[in-house]
């Protein structure tokens, strides 16, 4: 098979783009930047530093970016809303434009004396700059020595442009247009895998009730699902988690619904599926529920208690039964033959891939590692014990190159 190329459309999709703003009169252009990143889907907050605030006024980048602008580490009311740390820990992307001479200075020196320059220490996002200055101070070998300096430790340098400026000087020094602005950090970004891509996570238990203070559930703790949700938001995919019972806090950016019992779950399922182009079932569906819910809490008579249990609609084989269905990835926990009951399982159920795994022996339900064997039609490959988070990331680049392999084949067909 060839290598596959993810043609999808590169965009920032849910992408937290930090944008801090220095003095220059290119300030100005900053305010339609702030529109072509979100345009581009990415969320913004702006950073500005005191000088910029003599271009540009906070209100206009408030109203913009639908954020309140920082601008002073000494500001307690906004440090008390989100830390200059949490913010810098917030930021996926930093962007600085326009980026002054003087900045540029500062952030090779590891400056930390202003709140935009603490950030840039404080992040581990990547540094974008944006220089804009005039064409004698971005010709000067200081600014020439700091900015090598800054590409050497992997800052991405968009720009300068060339042109008339401001001064009335003409040379190196204009900053970028907004749209090659943003066009530079999609491209310093790379296509994601799941860029423009739409997937649904199924994740954690089903509770099915007995009476209103008992129910019937299982041991899944939702986390592999949860997992798989941050690590397709990573991957560039617009997220829908439904999730079971589960105490999990939501990944950022992913849109949740919460459910209860397997009906319910099946119906958010359904009605997210048809704008959905990969289904991923994590959850582990209660197969059983009782055939009645008692209104009342059932007392101890004395005697065994019988319960008639019915069997709950299996989601992934309905809507693989559907004439047009996202491309589906189920699972299977087995204790014993794991590579033959999932094969069966993937076949049965008619999947485009399956993630089985041995529970018990401390793997499986309840705890952080797990390992996976991935099954899918004429092909196979294990996944180690690893952490959850880094066995999602590494089941969603497979899900892609599969998807991305039938979605090829069926624009040949
Ligand atoms: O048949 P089994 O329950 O082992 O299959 C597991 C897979 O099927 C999982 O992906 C699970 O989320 C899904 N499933 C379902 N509806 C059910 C039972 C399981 O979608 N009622």
């Amino acid at each position: 098979m060839s290598e596959i190329s993810y043609m999808s459309k590169a965009s920032l999709q849910r992408v937290r783009v930090l944008l801090g703003m220095t003095g220059g009169i290119a300030a100005y252009k900053a305010a339609e930047l702030v529109r072509r990143l979100r345009d581009a889907g990415a969320e913004v907050r702006v950073v500005m530093t005191e000088s910029a605030g003599r271009f540009v006024t906070a209100l206009t980048f408030q109203a913009l970016s639908g954020n309140p602008v920082r601008s002073s580490l000494w500001d307690e009311g906004a440090e008390a809303a989100m830390g200059h740390i949490e913010l810098a820990r917030w930021a996926e992307e930093v962007l600085i434009a326009p980026a002054s001479a003087d900045t540029i200075a500062r952030l090779a020196q590891g400056r930390a004396d202003d709140l935009l320059s603490t950030l840039v220490l404080a992040s581990s996002a990547p540094l974008s700059v944006a220089p804009a200055m005039n064409q004698q101070m971005w010709a000067h070998p200081a600014t020439r020595a700091n900015i090598d300096l800054l590409r050497q430790r992997g800052v991405r340098v968009l720009g300068p442009a060339s042109g008339s400026q401001a001064c009335g000087d003409v040379g190196d020094g204009r900053m970028l247009e907004p749209d090659d602005i943003v066009q530079g950090l999609l491209q310093a970004r790379g296509p994601r895998p799941l860029d423009g891509l739409s997937v649904l996570v199924s994740a954690g238990p089903t509770y099915e009730d007995i009476d209103p203070v008992r129910f019937i559930g299982n041991r899944s703790s939702g986390r592999m699902g949860f997992a798989i949700a941050a690590a397709a938001i990573q991957a560039g995919a617009r997220v829908r988690l439904v999730a079971g019972p589960v105490s999990l806090p939501t990944p950022a950016g992913a849109e949740r619904i919460d459910v209860r019992s397997a009906r319910q779950m099946r119906d958010a399922v359904v009605a997210c599926a048809a704008d959905s182009d990969i289904f991923i079932s994590a959850a582990a569906v209660g197969d059983y529920r009782p055939q009645t819910v008692s209104p009342a809490k059932l007392k101890k008579s004395g005697n065994a208690l019988a319960l008639e249990l019915v069997q709950n609609p299996d989601i992934l084989a309905e809507l693989a039964a559907m004439p047009a269905h996202p491309f589906l990835v189920g699972f299977a926990a087995e204790t014993n033959d794991l590579e033959h009951y999932a094969r069966e399982k993937l076949e049965r159920k008619g999947l485009d891939l399956i993630a089985a795994n041995q529970v018990g022996e401390e793997l499986g339900f309840e705890c952080s590692e797990n390992a996976l064997l991935l099954l899918w039609p004429g092909g196979r490959d294990e996944l180690g014990k690893a952490d959850k988070g880094v066995l999602a990331t590494a089941l969603v680049e497979r899900i892609a190159r599969l998807h991305a392999a039938a979605r090829d084949g069926q624009a040949r067909a």
